[in-house]
């Protein structure tokens, strides 16, 4: 648990406030984009559980005005320019993937066919649970989110698509990298600057989404 005081001497706080970034998470996206180049210019975005909207700002930035940016919390995200935000549980993936399908309709994106499935190009997860203190339990619960995250990302992302999913490290860490290294060319973990110290989270990056047959 990260204290105020110490959330008030963040520079990565403070850095935040004076650029008009909602969370100091946004930097987060910002090392991996750096490092991994995830995004690009007219890219659809998905981002699941992105409240209050730093990595969606970021990435709003990223696509510029001819991408689009599809964002989901549990709970409500104050409206961003260039992003349309949705409310929705991701664990329940199938109404999640409804969700978006409509959403990127709706927009006029559409994958092979009239089909709204494999039209996003970058799909993104930061969602986390609240934090109980039992580091296994916690680290259980991240566990569902980035697999549902993952469940999400194959139904939606095209061939050649990249994937970022934060998970706490524990027992089902491994289990969950590999799923991901199944379904994407190139397989990395990353843990930014941005993060606490003594955070127990990483981001899997999965590279080149692998065609389904
Ligand atoms: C660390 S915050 C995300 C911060 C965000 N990336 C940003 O830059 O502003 C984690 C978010 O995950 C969301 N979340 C947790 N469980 C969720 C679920 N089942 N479905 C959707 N969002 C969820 C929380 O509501 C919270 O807003």
């Amino acid at each position: 648990m990260v204290r105020r005081t110490e959330l008030a001497r963040d520079r990565f706080y403070i850095r935040a406030k004076e650029e008009g970034f909602r969370a100091r998470s946004a930097y987060k996206l910002k090392e991996i984009e750096a490092k991994f180049r995830i995004i690009k210019r007219g890219d659809t975005v998905i981002d699941l559980g992105a409240a209050p909207g730093g990595w969606s700002q970021v990435a709003s930035e990223l696509v510029g005005a001819h991408g689009v940016v599809i964002s989901v919390d549990l709970q409500h995200i104050e409206p961003i320019e260039g992003v349309v935000t949705l409310r929705g549980d991701i664990t329940d993936q199938e109404s999640t993937i409804k969700l978006l399908k409509d959403a990127l309709m709706v927009h006029g994106l559409h994958g092979r066919g009239n089909d709204s499935a494999a039209a996003a190009a970058v799909v993104l997860s930061d969602a986390a649970p609240k934090l109980s203190g039992n580091r296994a339990y916690d680290h259980y619960r991240s566990f569902e989110l980035s697999k549902a995250a993952l469940g999400i990302a194959t139904a939606l992302l095209k061939p050649g698509g990249n994937f970022v999913a934060k998970i706490f490290q524990g027992e089902y860490y491994r289990a969950f990298y590999n799923a991901v290294k199944d379904v994407f060319h190139d397989t990395r973990a990353y843990t930014p600057k941005a993060s606490h110290k003594r955070s127990a989270e990483v981001f899997v990056i999965g590279k080149g989404f692998k065609a389904l047959k």
